[in-house]
């Protein structure tokens, strides 16, 4: 069966409550598709405003991070169950800002992937090479490294159900993309890998985007690959813009 495509939007820390209503009510008719999985990853307070103005619309809604304790005396965090009883069904984890930023390592992304998928929610996994480890030649080694680490214990019927973005660091907000060779032959790679951890049937359903840089016009050569199956945008799913890489190949 064919893998259907996704486009996800990753805001980060843009839009107040107020203002992502208004983003919603922007991109309604834009990003209507019934043959695109549209998401919106949203801050954590714009869950439940953002939950409301979609609905009964094509859109779903993500959460952008999440901790890895059911409750408790964790001052700043958030909970798997906040996010799925606010209405969300996604939650990105392991984005490069967070490993970065906040020093999210493969230890705790691992268990933050379990978590999720112990309590219903559906990862976006995140991984990417810098510009540095792409120049040394140690790109796959090093994504091989990351997907191996984050899906340890992870069952092949829940990899199978997941999404993976792979996004190179030096195409983030950068407006450089990666070309869309280097992208096919990392998201193929990442899809090798999975069948080799897990097994080919489960390589052919997990769904693998690409991220960095995805604008209108390049996401329909882009998910056009056979191993790319959309998109994590970044900065385009802000804009009316991001209606058109929803329907890339209209
Ligand atoms: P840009 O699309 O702004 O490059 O961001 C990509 C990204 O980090 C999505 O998670």
């Amino acid at each position: 069966m064919a893998r259907r495509k996704v486009a996800a939007g990753n805001w980060k820390m843009n839009k107040t409550p107020s203002e992502a209503v208004k983003l919603c009510a922007e991109l309604k008719d834009l990003v209507a598709s019934d043959s695109v999985d549209v998401i919106y990853c949203v801050p954590a307070i714009d869950i439940v405003p953002v939950v409301d103005a979609v609905k009964g619309t094509n859109v779903k809604v993500g959460a952008e991070n999440m901790y890895i304790e059911d409750s408790g005396a964790y001052t700043g965090e958030i909970s798997a169950d906040m996010i799925l009883d606010a209405g969300a069904e996604y939650v990105i984890i392991g984005h490069s800002e967070r490993r970065e930023y906040f020093c999210e390592d493969d230890d705790f992304l691992n268990k933050k992937v379990k978590k999720a998928l112990e309590k219903g929610l559906k990862p976006i996994l995140c991984c990417g090479e810098t510009l540095e480890q792409r120049e040394k030649g140690v790109t796959l080694d090093w994504i091989n490294l990351q997907i191996k680490s984050d899906l340890q214990g992870v069952s092949a019927s829940d990899v199978a159900g997941m999404i993976i973005a792979y996004e190179p660091i030096w195409a983030i907000g950068t407006g450089k993309t990666a070309t869309t060779e280097q992208a096919q032959e990392v998201c193929g790679a990442i899809r090798k890998t999975i069948a080799a951890v897990y097994d080919q049937a489960t390589a052919d359903s997990v769904r693998i985007l690409y991220g960095g840089s995805v604008k209108g016009s390049n996401a329909k050569e882009l998910f056009s690959q056979p191993d790319i199956d959309g998109g994590l945008v970044g900065g385009a799913s802000l804009k009316p813009e991001f209606g058109d890489i929803v329907n890339y190949d209209k």
